[in-house]
């Protein structure tokens, strides 16, 4: 390429919440066991790439911000990333890039950003070769080979190309799963099929996480339980994918506990074990299984790799949901904060807008 090309590219792309847990790697960022999680509607960041490639010119970023400030951190950590990917892209060989993000829920919220991030700048990358090739930023393979180019991001992010739920991980269960990608989940589920959820996240600690979700997943190379989570993993997936497809809400939420727990045990019983969770957390547990009971209504808790709960109900119970939230559970949320969020419809390409 002689001549310089220059050009922007937009996506925004949501954060999603596992309902069968990543945890352990092995190879390049490849799962060690299968996933299975949901995107969310509001929770996203939105990236916007600007481009100038000329051969001979040497590659970089010219500027970063995320919701309108400078962010050192997570500019080494894309620098790194992109000359990563410049084998699979060669035109980022020589590129000069800007890149501008803006994120629809505050940094400090808690909420795991990477994948939202990592998923809308993997959009970005490839739209831009779509864009050199002449061709369309869409279809299944455009969006698989974004899933492919977000896990080397950050693993869970491949899941978050996706509206609805998704699967990452190879598993006789799903047709055409990989470990490489994440793949859909669901577009033929129907009535009487789980669909429809809430998911309402409870701020219960902000603050950053002692260790690192890298560093968790290291610990479980070693992990005296490994096989056994391997094992584990594979059966809640079986379990929690037949029940979504028969719309028994009682299995999936037990699944979906289940999941929670045994995430947090596998870090307590690394060596050296840790702790995330919050006296706070144990609370909110607590109340969401004594409100659970004493209604019935099907509300289930899970976690991320940290203290912050989220709770995952029908669509359909949102307006019991809510006062129980406002009256027992926000007085031990920090300053009362949470997100009152759902399933969402995926990524969506900006291009157009600016
Ligand atoms: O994608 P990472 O490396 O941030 O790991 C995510 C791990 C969990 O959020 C705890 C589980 C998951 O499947 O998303």
């Amino acid at each position: 390429m002689n001549n310089r090309k220059t050009g922007r590219v937009c996506w925004s792309s949501p954060a999603n919440i596992a309902l069968v847990k990543y945890w352990g790697k092995r190879g390049v960022q490849l799962p060690m066991n299968p996933s299975v999680s949901f995107a969310l509607s509001k929770s996203k960041i939105k990236i916007s790439v600007e481009y100038s490639l000329e051969s001979g010119q040497t590659p970089g970023i010219d500027s970063f911000t995320l919701n309108g400030n400078t962010h050192d951190e997570f500019l080494q950590r894309i620098e790194k990333y992109l000359l990563a990917l410049s084998d699979y892209f060669p035109f980022l060989q020589m590129a000069r890039l800007k890149i501008d993000s803006i994120s629809s829920f505050p940094h400090s919220a808690g909420i795991a950003s990477s994948a939202a991030a990592f998923s809308a700048l993997a959009l970005c990358i490839c739209n831009i070769r779509a864009e050199l090739n002449d061709r369309p930023a869409t279809g299944e393979d455009f969006f698989r080979e974004a899933s492919f180019v977000a896990r080397l991001g950050s693993g869970s992010a491949c899941r978050s190309v996706y509206g609805g739920l998704s699967v990452w991980g190879k598993t006789g269960l799903v047709a055409g799963s990989s470990d490489e990608y994440a793949v859909r989940l669901g577009e033929d589920i129907s009535s009487p099929g789980i669909t429809e959820l809430n998911d309402s996240i409870l701020i219960v600690d902000s603050s950053t996480k002692k260790v690192s979700s890298s560093g968790g997943h290291a610990l479980m190379k070693e992990h005296p339980y490994k096989d056994a989570r391997i094992e584990q993993a594979g059966s809640n997936l079986e379990t929690i994918i037949r029940s979504i497809r028969e719309g028994d809400i009682e299995t999936f939420g037990q699944v979906v506990e289940n999941e929670a727990l045994s995430l947090h045990a596998l870090m307590m019983s690394s060596s050296p074990g840790y702790l995330l969770l919050h006296p706070n957390t144990i609370k909110v547990i607590e109340k969401i299984l004594d409100f659970r009971k004493d209604t019935g209504v099907p509300a289930y808790f899970t976690l991320d790799a940290g203290p912050n709960i989220h709770l995952v109900y029908r669509k359909t119970d949102h307006a019991r949901v809510i006062p129980f939230i406002r009256d027992e559970l926000l007085a031990y949320c920090e300053n009362r904060r949470w997100l009152d969020d759902s399933v969402g419809s995926g990524p969506e390409n900006l291009n157009e807008e600016i």
